[in-house]
């Protein structure tokens, strides 16, 4: 592996926050707890808040359906010993089917798997990179009406056998994509970018059992050289358009996800500065403040686009400004082939990771987002109104509202700083509401937000409190209240309560899991990632990282209220377990595993036999219990 090439595993990795927020450094000292417990006084609507020995009790969770005395995770676990290898490991209790690898046809009867894949046939099958993924039950009742988790539960049990499966296409390296380490023409490149992005599937459930596509009229991809437009309070500024004029094309790096209340999918663009390089003017190139902060380099990580596609040469006078068209949140619609996907602008330009959406107070939407970068930061959107009667006035509840980025305090409480022009601070430093926008993370540096060990992933508890996955960050040197380990080589999970229904903007928060506790256990896990909370108070959490204990990534079910962790999945070597999708009856799970064995056909050949040659290939595992029963039982 060259070392450009490498660069696609370290790509979250690098440090480009230089703001020097640190504002606990004070108020540590060495005897700090690496938990810390409940200790806020804030009055917060969270009444039931009692400082107490369990950060359990902390949050006086009581779990939705928590039966007395019985555990809520009751599966026989995937041991230490058994979750390794190049084929993956499952309960004993449970089974999985193997669906859409990279490379098959997105519908049948569309171009077959061949690797490695040309161009237009990459256009019309799956992308690689299996990442976050939403399942929209086809049923006429959720077709009309409401996606949040609310009423997604209300649905329980309709359109649990066939649905339209809306998955990110992450990335792949180019000895995966090309069967080369660098593309040597324009052709090449595409094939690249046809493999990134978003597909639209539709998936049934047959007489046999077995999940499988279907033709569709909504099924497609969604590529980088795909049609978008932007919405939102940045999208008509000078920051997103370029001298020669050229239509706004795109998503790339779809890292973590969402879903609306009204049935439409949010895909995240994370590390999108690695595609982009300085080539054909690169002797007068110089990156800009904004360059730096977001990362981009004369090299990219690897990729090469830039060398070929003058879109993404940052060198180019003619593009100047495309590098600003990503990194947003893109609103796409499982359910119309034709729509335009929109870029989201007030929901800020970020390396986002998912995009977290609850209903709060007054019917307002909430978006919780991380920023996956080590140092950098927790976001959340709070829309301007009720969000149905924004649609009904034609006003889109992502286009209208108030951004804001997380202030952790040592005492237990926290703080949302909202991210508006208004505010003096900012006025100083960006023309209007848009630059802002375009160049969140400056401002939300300006504001004194805090410095986190890599956000990923947020699930929202149906008791309210929420949940997010912080990776991992080795080069923390020291620890703060929320960031406790230093270095985190490993990882935690922090929690949070907002006031007002997640509207408020002020939180209290406690440290839920640190990996390095668990290891040496038949709990052992390291860089929690992928992240969901199911409505009976289990939490579902992705690995993402070097385990320990001789573990290959996996996929692990916690009792909230006991902190007792058991491993339902592990992958293979070599990859990562991402993407969390469950049917409304909760009775079929879809998961993924990325760059399984690297690419590295010696490590592993999944899904095929075990053959020292074919190349391993993405894909999603349907994960069922055997008794037919809710998952995480
Ligand atoms: Fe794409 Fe931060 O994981
Ligand atoms: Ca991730
Ligand atoms: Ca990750």
């Amino acid at each position: 592996m060259t070392d450009e090439i490498q660069k696609f595993d370290d790509s979250d990795d690098t440090v480009t926050n230089s703001s020097n927020n640190r504002p606990f450094e004070e108020v540590l000292n060495a005897n700090l707890s690496r938990r810390s417990v409940m200790r806020g006084s804030l009055a917060v609507a969270a009444t039931s808040f009692v400082a107490g020995s369990s950060t359990a009790n902390a949050f006086g969770w009581s779990g939705l359906k928590s039966r007395r005395g019985r555990s809520l995770v009751n599966f026989t676990p995937v041991t230490l010993a058994e979750g390794n290898g190049p084929t993956p490991s499952i309960s004993p209790d449970y089974e999985y089917q193997v669906l859409i690898p990279w490379g098959e046809p997105l519908e049948p009867g569309g171009p077959a798997y061949s690797w490695p894949p040309t161009a237009e046939d990459q256009r019309q099958q799956i992308g690689i990179g299996h990442d976050g993924m939403t399942f929209f039950p086809i049923d006429r009742r959720m077709q009309e009406g409401d996606y949040s988790d609310r009423l997604f539960r209300k649905h329980w049990g309709q359109g649990n056998r066939h649905g339209m499966l809306a998955i990110n296409h992450e990335f792949g390296r180019n000895s995966t994509v090309l069967g080369k380490d660098f593309p040597e023409s324009l052709d090449d490149v595409r094939t690249s970018q046809h493999a990134h992005g978003v597909a639209v599937v539709e998936i049934k459930k047959q007489r046999n059992g077995e999940w499988q596509q279907v033709e569709s009229e909504n099924a497609r991809r969604i590529h980088v050289n795909t049609p978008v437009r932007f919405s939102g309070p940045a999208a008509s500024s000078e920051l997103l358009k370029t001298p020669n004029g050229n239509i706004p094309l795109g998503t790339v790096n779809n890292c973590s996800n969402g879903h609306t209340p009204w049935g439409t999918y949010l895909t995240c663009e994370e590390n999108f500065n690695g595609y982009f390089g300085a080539t054909h003017n690169k002797a007068t190139w110089t990156a800009t403040e904004e360059h730096e902060r977001y990362g981009f380099s004369e090299n990219g990580f690897g990729y090469g686009w830039h060398v070929f596609d003058r879109r993404f040469d940052l060198s180019d006078p003619d593009y100047k400004n495309e590098e600003n068209r990503f990194g947003w949140v893109v609103e796409i619609d499982p359910f119309d082939g034709t729509q335009v996907p929109v870029k989201r602008t007030a929901l800020g330009r970020i390396k986002h990771e998912g995009a977290t959406v609850t209903v709060g107070k007054d019917n307002r939407v909430v978006v919780y987002m991380g920023d996956d970068q080590r140092f950098d930061y927790i976001y959340k959107f709070v829309s301007a109104g009720d969000w149905v009667e924004m649609r009904a006035n034609g006003v889109d509840p992502l286009d209208e509202g108030t951004l804001y980025v997380a202030k952790f305090n040592e005492d237990g409480t926290g703080e949302w700083l909202p991210l508006t022009i208004d505010n003096p601070a900012l006025a100083a430093r960006f023309a209007d509401q848009a630059e802002l926008l375009t160049f969140t993370r400056i401002a939300a540096d300006i504001l004194g937000a805090t410095p986190m060990d890599r956000p990923e992933w947020v699930t929202v508890a149906p008791n309210s409190d929420v949940y997010c996955t912080l990776t991992n960050n080795s080069r923390r040197t020291e620890a703060d209240a929320a960031n406790p380990m230093a270095p985190n080589a490993d990882g935690h999970i922090i929690r949070w309560r907002d006031t007002e229904e997640h509207t408020g903007t002020n939180f209290a928060w406690d440290i839920f899991l640190i990996a390095q506790d668990t290891h040496g256990t038949e709990e052992s896990f390291s860089d929690p990632d992928g992240l969901w909370a199911d409505p009976d108070g289990r939490l579902f959490v992705q690995t993402d990282g070097g385990q320990k204990d001789g573990l290959n990534n996996q996929l692990l079910v916690v009792d909230t209220n006991t902190k007792e962790i058991r491993r339902l999945f592990t992958g293979v070597t070599g990859d990562e377990i991402t993407g969390l999708a469950i049917t409304p009856d909760r009775r079929t799970l879809f998961i993924n595993t990325q760059h399984p064995g690297n690419g590295d056909p010696s490590v592993t050949n999944f899904p095929a036999p075990q053959d020292g040659v074919t190349v391993p290939r993405d894909c999603t595992f349907v994960i069922t219990r055997k008794n037919g029963g809710v998952i995480g039982s």
